[in-house]
């Protein structure tokens, strides 16, 4: 089923508008954050801090936003990078599965009426958004991965374990918890997620303590479950908190953020036309690791196998490198953000359906 669901009026789409090292930094930053209490300030008073946007220039930059162009920004958040666009004349679908998210950039983004056009729902199913609105697809597609600076400091959210909340860790309003996870997977899958999500190497021991205690008390405070952790793995001198790896990795499984990104990409081709540009800014080596490997298979013109007399044209070439080395923040930005220091942007562009082979 369908399931974006366009939140005002004004966001019905109308037919003319059309619609390892690496990891260990973004575990550092959310050491640090929970050192400095985040960073940032906000644009606008009024609405109060939401998220201090990563890459917004060249983010921007590369979105190439105009006057008659159709963009979507597949992680609204805080609407600091689609503010940009809308300023530059683009029409804007802003995609979160956060109401909150989207109740803060409606009010952000208010002045620019029926050009800014917010849709609730998750980024991996726009292309159906675009099917269904009748448009062969969009000029630009950006998306900023991760969580909020808001949805990470809000304690009743549940991601952080420097806070007291509910053990929930949901982006959105449906689906397991966190605290589902924790209560009910097997030790053996909680162990593989704390491995792969996290590359936490005390995976399989916290997974046994965490199945052990459950049985006596379950799991449903980020707090209970931070202690017990920082019991089980002392941190001995280390910055960073024993329980930001688990954490890490719960979140990624109760969002299932890989299958996301994974499904994106693979229509990425489809919902954008001919010169329009993806941008996909990540924070985790898991996350750009995808998206380098499908770039670089989509942007090869040719392929070659051992048995072929010569290579051949690539049926999968889709896009352009539009920056061939990975966009990274600079030292300015660092030093005010944190969290920018494991943001790696990538950027493609849609070749033309006549360039290709
Ligand atoms: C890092 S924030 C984006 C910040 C935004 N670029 C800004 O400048 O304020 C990520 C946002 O994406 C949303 N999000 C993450 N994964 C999503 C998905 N699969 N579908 C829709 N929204 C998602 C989160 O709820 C969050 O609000």
């Amino acid at each position: 089923m369908f399931g974006l669901k366009p939140v005002l009026a004004a966001a019905r789409i109308s037919p003319e508008g059309g619609m390892k090292s690496l990891l260990a930094q973004v575990l550092m930053s959310e050491s640090e954050k929970e050192i400095s209490g985040g960073s940032g300030s906000s644009d606008d008073d009024e609405l109060g801090y939401y998220h201090e946007t990563v890459l917004l220039e060249e983010a921007v930059h590369f979105m190439a936003p105009t006057s008659g162009k159709v963009l979507v920004d597949g992680t609204l958040g805080g609407g600091g990078h689609t503010e940009k666009m809308l300023e530059a004349g683009a029409v804007v679908y802003g995609v979160d599965r956060d109401p909150q998210a989207l109740e803060y950039a409606g009010k952000r983004l208010k002045r620019f009426g029926d050009q800014f056009r917010p849709v609730k729902g998750n980024y991996r199913d726009v292309l159906k958004l675009i099917r269904e609105s009748g448009l062969e697809g969009v000029d630009g597609f950006l998306v900023d991965l991760g969580v909020s600076s808001w949805q990470f400091d809000e304690a009743e959210r549940g991601f952080s374990f420097s806070k007291d909340g509910p053990l929930d860790m949901r982006m959105g309003d449906t689906g397991p918890t966190a605290g589902d996870v924790v209560n009910g997977w097997e030790e053996s899958e909680l162990a593989r997620i704390f491995w792969e999500y996290g590359d936490e190497r005390s995976s399989r021991k916290i997974a046994r303590r965490i199945c052990e205690n459950r049985e006596v008390s379950p799991y449903l405070t980020t707090t209970q479950l931070a202690q017990d952790i920082e019991k089980w793995c002392p941190r001995m001198g280390k910055r960073i908190h024993p329980a930001t790896k688990v954490f890490q990795a719960l979140r990624i499984e109760v969002n299932d953020e890989l299958g996301a990104l994974r499904e994106l990409l693979d229509t990425a081709a489809d919902i954008l036309n001919p010169g329009g540009r993806l941008c996909v800014i990540s924070f985790h080596s898991l996350e750009d690791r995808m998206v380098k490997r499908f770039l670089k298979a989509r942007s090869a013109k040719e392929v070659d196998r051992k048995e072929w007399p010569a290579p051949r044209p690539n049926p999968e070439y889709h896009f352009d490198l539009v920056s061939r080395k990975p966009v990274t923040a600079g030292e300015e930005e660092v030093s005010r953000n944190a969290r920018s220091r494991s943001a790696i942007m990538r950027v493609a562009e849609r070749v033309n359906k006549e360039a290709r082979n």
